[in-house]
C-alpha cells in the first residue's frame, strides 16, 4: 500500500470548540492581537508549539500508573536511565523538569564571561541561558540556509569551515563547548546529517572542545538521515540515533518533543567532574538526582516515549504528514522554508507579505489573520520574537505529535490557501504597549490602518 496512515487509533478524544468569525474578532481585540493571550479553548487547531503538546499512548499512561514516587532511588528513574543508557551511552543522566533547566545547569557550570558557544543555530532558551552566564552564543548555519527557497537536504547543518575559523580566531580556550541542535528548530526544523556531526566532531576533537547535542528532536533527525543520507537506509532509527549520540560528549534534551511527554527534560554527560557540579546545582533548584523536578510517573512516561518515537512506522508518518502540509501550501504559491522540516512548517511571511515592513511584523500579521479566518493558532518567529537578531520573518505552524488527523491538516491547508488569496489586504501591526522583556508573550498590538 502506498498510503501512509496514522499508525495509531484513537481511544480518548478531546472535543474542539468552534467559534464564529465575530467571536474571534472580539477575542482578538481583547487579547490585544497577541495569540499567547487567547484562552486555549477558543482555538480550533493549536499549532503554537509541538512542545509538551503530544498525545500520550496507552503504553505511556499505563507506565505512569507504575510511577514510583520515592524521593530517592525511585524505580522510575532506573527504568528511564536504562532506556537512556541504551540509546545514548552517556555515563551520567540527570533528569530536569524541562529542556531549559538542563541548559541552565549546563551553561552555568561550563560558561563564563568572555566565552563563546557556537551552534548550527541556538534555540532561543539556549541562547538566553548562554548570554545569562555572560558568554556569547554564535550561530553558524550553512550560508545556503539564508535562502528560504533553496531545496537542499540537511539544510540544518553547521558551517564547519566557519566553526574552524571561529576556533582559530577566538582560541579554543574561550570555547567551553560546541552545540549542535537536531533538528535545527530555529533554522526551520531542518535536519543535520551524520556526516556533518562527524565533521564537527573531528574539528572539536582536534581542538579539545566538548561537543553537546541539543537533542530535542533526535528521532526526527534520525529519520531524515535514514531517508536522505547514503549508507543509512538499512539502519534502524535507533541505530542511527545511537551513532549520533556516540559522536558527542553529552546532550541536553527536552522530553516535551520526541519523548511524547507533556513535561520533562534531561542533561547527559560523560564528564564525571562536570556531572558532580551539575548534580549539585540540580539539587539546588530541581530536586534530588533521581527525580530532578519531575514526578516518578513523568520519568516512566518519558522512558516509554523514547522507545515509541523510534518506531519506523511512526517516524515515516510523522515526517510525511509535515511534508504533506508543506507541499500542499507551497505548491499553491505560499512561500515556505524549503524543504519541509520535521516538526513544523515555516511560512516565509516576509516574502508572502512584502507590503508589510519588518517593523510591522509580517509574521504576526499572518498569525492573526489565520486565527481570524479559521481559528488556527500559530506563532511569529521573526522581528517580534528576536528583535534585531531575526534572520527572517516567519510564521511557524508546529505540529503536535499524534494529536491531529489528516482531515485537520486538510482544513489547515484550505485555510492557508484562502488567506493567501487575499494576502494583499492583510495589514501589519504596531506595538501598543511593550513590556520590558519577552514582548512576544505579553505585548499588545494595534493594527496599522
Ligand atoms: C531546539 C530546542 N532546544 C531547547 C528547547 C527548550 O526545551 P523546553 O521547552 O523543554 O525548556 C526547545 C523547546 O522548544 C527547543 O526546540
Amino acid at each position: 500500500m502506498k498510503t501512509i496512515i496514522e499508525p495509531f487509533r484513537i481511544k480518548s478524544v478531546e472535543p474542539l470548540r468552534r467559534t464564529t468569525p465575530e467571536q474571534r474578532e472580539r477575542l482578538l481585540v481583547e487579547a490585544g492581537y497577541n495569540l499567547f493571550q487567547l484562552h486555549a479553548s477558543d482555538i480550533l487547531l493549536d499549532l503554537l508549539t509541538d512542545s509538551g503538546t503530544s498525545a500520550m499512548s496507552t503504553g505511556q499512561w499505563a507506565a505512569m500508573m507504575r510511577g514510583d514516587e520515592s524521593y530517592a532511588g525511585s524505580d522510575s528513574f532506573y527504568r528511564l536511565k536504562a532506556v537512556v543508557d541504551d540509546l545514548t551511552g552517556f555515563r551520567h543522566v540527570i533528569p530536569t523538569h524541562q529542556g531549559r533547566a538542563a541548559e541552565r545547569i549546563l551553561f552555568s557550570t561550563m560558561c563564563k564571561p568572555g566565552h563563546v558557544v557556537p551552534s548550527n543555530t541556538h534555540f532561543d532558551t539556549t541562547r538566553a541561558n548562554i548570554e545569562f552566564n555572560g558568554a556569547e552564543a554564535v550561530d553558524l548555519p550553512l550560508p545556503e540556509a539564508a535562502d528560504t527557497q533553496a531545496r537542499i537536504p540537511f539544510k540544518g547543518n553547521m558551517d564547519v569551515a566557519a566553526l574552524q575559523r571561529l576556533i582559530e580566531n577566538a582560541g579554543a580556550a574561550r570555547i567551553p563547548l560546541v552545540m549542535i541542535t537536531v533538528t535545527n528548530n530555529s533554522g526551520g526544523g531542518q535536519p543535520v546529517s551524520m556526516a556533518n556531526i562527524e565533521a564537527v566532531r573531528a574539528v572539536t576533537k582536534r581542538a579539545g572542545i566538548p561537543l553537546y547535542i541539543d537533542a530535542c528532536r533526535f528521532a526526527e533527525n534520525a529519520w531524515f538521515i535514514r531517508r536522505d543520507e547514503s549508507g543509512y537506509g538499512e539502519m534502524s532509527p535507533k541505530q542511527i540515533a545511537q551513532k549520533m549520540f556516540s559522536l558527542a560528549d553529552g546532550c541536553t534534551f527536552s522530553a516535551k518533543k520526541d519523548a511524547f511527554a507533556n513535561i520533562g527534560g534531561m542533561l547527559c554527560t560523560n564528564d564525571d567532574r562536570l556531572a558532580e557540579l551539575e548534580t549539585n546545582l540540580l539539587i539546588l533548584t530541581e530536586g534530588f538526582p533521581t527525580y530532578g523536578g519531575l514526578a516518578g510517573r513523568d520519568l516512566d512516561a518519558i522512558a516509554v516515549g523514547l522507545e515509541e518515537v523510534l518506531q519506523p512506522e511512526y517516524l515515516e508518518y510523522r515526517i510525511a504528514s509535515t511534508a504533506y502540509l508543506g507541499r500542499h501550501i507551497a505548491d499553491h504559491g505560499v512561500p515556505i522554508v524549503e524543504p519541509p522540516g520535521g516538526h513544523a512548517i515555516y511560512i516565509d511571511a516576509g516574502r508572502m507579505l512584502p507590503h508589510i515592513p519588518r517593523e510591522q511584523f509580517p509574521g504576526q500579521a499572518l498569525a492573526v489573520e489565520l486565527y481570524r479566518h479559521a481559528g488556527v493558532r500559530s506563532v511569529e518567529i521573526g522581528s517580534l520574537m528576536f528583535g534585531d537578531k531575526a534572520h527572517f520573518e516567519l510564521l511557524r505552524l508546529a505540529i503536535p505529535r499524534r494529536v491531529y488527523t489528516q482531515s485537520h491538516i486538510d482544513y489547515l491547508v484550505e485555510a492557508i490557501l484562502e488567506v493567501n488569496e487575499r494576502k494583499d489586504r492583510i495589514r501589519g501591526f504596531r506595538i501598543e504597549s511593550e513590556p520590558p522583556m519577552l514582548r512576544h508573550f505579553t505585548a499588545r498590538f494595534k493594527p496599522v490602518l
